[in-house]
């Protein structure tokens, strides 16, 4: 009933305020995976955007995630674009958002992440701000900065809604982009995973090129994908129209095609987060089967609320089981073999 942007922030205040119950996780055996040396009790995360100044990473732990994701922050604190800049789309289960790195800057994400009671696995999504002229040299500051407070770090080039950003994830911005953030998280006391998230909308080209760079620059992952530009013909509702980035039920089949092309294009040899129209344990299931090892999702929650969080994972782990996987890892890419 309230505008979407209000009901976001109402949200985060009773989640903030302890007003919103915990759940019992799902623990299963099968859901368990070990990437990078950390364990994650299932492969659902929360996706970056919902807690974009890590308010709240360890109360959305309680609610059944295996992992999440704050952010994205950028260097200095940034206002966003201009309201209203946030829409449902409910006939299509879809959001569009062209919210533009509003948030609080690093140095108020690190000062909640030092004193976060560390209930588990909690990864940064670093961006950059519209004003600035050196792209790298903000990636690189998100990590000298959150490097050390967070579990793996994410470098977002692929969000629709800050000008330039995307044109970060050609060949030959790419490779020197990765390069200066790889130095950046090589010289952290302790190293963290670095990953890449990038657009479904890539030309055939861009995805061959990335696939490659990902894998000669070491890279620790993919995260396939952020929102799309795209307007697919089915959209319903009358927000459909509004410019931003689309997420949600109509992501899931473009954004799993890619997922499954890059999991090809890589040869399965680094992790893939799986995130795009996640909303049931039959979509979670099938982008494992595609080539995610894990997933994340936003947009489902504004549909379905916590609750979806335990069915999704109980429900994945039947459709495992069913299909006579022991474990996650063993599914991961099963449609391609
Ligand atoms: C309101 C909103 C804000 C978002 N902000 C970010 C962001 O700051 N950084 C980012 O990498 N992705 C951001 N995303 C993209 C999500 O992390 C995710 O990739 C996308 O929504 C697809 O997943 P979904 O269909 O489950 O929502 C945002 C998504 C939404 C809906």
């Amino acid at each position: 009933m309230l505008p979407a942007e209000t009901a976001h922030g109402v949200t985060l205040g009773l989640l903030k305020a302890g007003l919103v119950p915990s759940q019992k996780p799902v623990q299963d055996p099968v859901l368990a995976s070990r990437h990078w040396g950390l364990d994650f009790p299932n492969p659902l995360g929360l996706a970056a955007g919902f807690d974009k100044n890590g308010e709240v990473p360890d109360i959305m732990l309680g609610l059944g995630f295996g992992f999440t994701e704050f952010g994205s922050v950028t260097p200095r604190p940034q206002p966003g674009n201009p309201k209203p800049r946030l829409f449902r789309l409910a006939q299509d289960r879809a959001v569009i958002n062209r919210m533009g790195f509003n948030n609080h800057g690093l140095d108020a994400a690190v000062g909640r992440l030092a004193a976060r009671e560390r209930k588990g696995i909690v990864g940064a999504n670093l961006g950059k701000n519209k004003d600035s002229e050196d792209a790298a040299s903000d990636y690189v500051k998100g990590v000298e900065k959150l490097g050390p407070l967070a579990d793996y770090l994410v470098i977002n080039v692929s969000s629709p809604n800050t000008p330039g950003l995307r044109a970060l994830q050609g060949r030959a911005p790419l490779e020197a982009l990765i390069g200066r953030t790889k130095e950046a998280v090589s010289k952290l006391l302790a190293p963290k995973p670095l990953l890449l998230k990038i657009a479904p909308d890539l030309t055939p080209e861009d995805r061959a090129d990335i696939a490659e760079v990902a894998l000669s620059s070491g890279l620790d992952g993919l995260i396939v994908s952020n929102t799309t530009i795209e307007r697919p013909a089915s959209l319903r509702s009358a927000e459909a129209t509004q410019g931003g980035g689309l997420s949600g039920e109509p992501l899931f089949e473009p954004s799993t095609r890619l997922l499954g092309e890059m999991y090809k294009l890589t040869g399965g040899k680094i992790v893939l987060i799986g995130v795009g129209g996640i909303g049931s344990g039959e979509q979670a299931y099938a982008k494992i089967r595609a080539g995610a090892s894990l997933l994340q999702l936003y947009s489902a929650l504004v549909y379905g609320g916590p609750p979806l969080i335990t069915r999704i994972n109980r429900d994945l782990a039947a459709f495992l089981k069913r299909d006579g996987f022991s474990s996650i890892a063993a599914a991961v890419g099963a449609d391609h073999r």
